[in-house]
């Protein structure tokens, strides 16, 4: 079966100085960290991250403010999540398009990905993300 994209709630240190959350690699994300960016000062009504990985891992947070991500498996199946939380981060595995909307004024998103940057990782175009999907999970059946 294809890993999908889920919420993983992230420890949660309630305090009334202040809470804190915490991302540790293979504790509280599945892959070892590579890389950590983010996305910020989003004009109302702007579209990140339009695109897929054909490696690259990722889990992202919303540090403030929320914006909702898009993901599709290329087969037909897609979901909306609405981050606003910064103790949720959303897991995209691999193979997953995604595009994020809706940001939210002064929201942060935070991701954090398995691999350094690479834009040959990338696949830009949604119609050939539907082809590659379409044969990766052709040779998943043949398996
Ligand atoms: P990109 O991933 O294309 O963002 P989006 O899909 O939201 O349009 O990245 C935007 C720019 O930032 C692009 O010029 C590449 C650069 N960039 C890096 O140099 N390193 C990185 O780790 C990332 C994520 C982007």
């Amino acid at each position: 079966m294809k890993e999908e994209a889920n919420v993983i709630q992230l420890p949660r240190f309630l305090d009334r100085r202040g809470n804190l959350s915490v991302i540790e690699e293979e504790q509280t994300v599945p892959f070892d960290i590579a890389r950590t960016y983010w996305i910020y000062d989003v004009p109302g009504g702007e579209k990140r991250g339009g695109h897929a990985y054909r490696t690259n891992r990722e889990l992202i947070v919303a540090l403030s403010g929320s914006f909702d991500v898009t993901v599709d498996d290329g087969l037909g199946n897609r979901r909306t999540f609405r981050l606003s939380r910064s103790y949720y981060g959303l897991y995209i595995p691999a193979g997953v398009w995604r595009e994020m909307s809706d940001f939210s004024t002064n929201s942060v998103a935070m991701v954090v990905a398995s691999e350094p940057y690479d834009r040959n990782d990338y696949i830009e175009s949604f119609s050939k993300f539907k082809s590659y999907a379409r044969k990766q999970a052709g040779e998943r059946t043949r398996l």
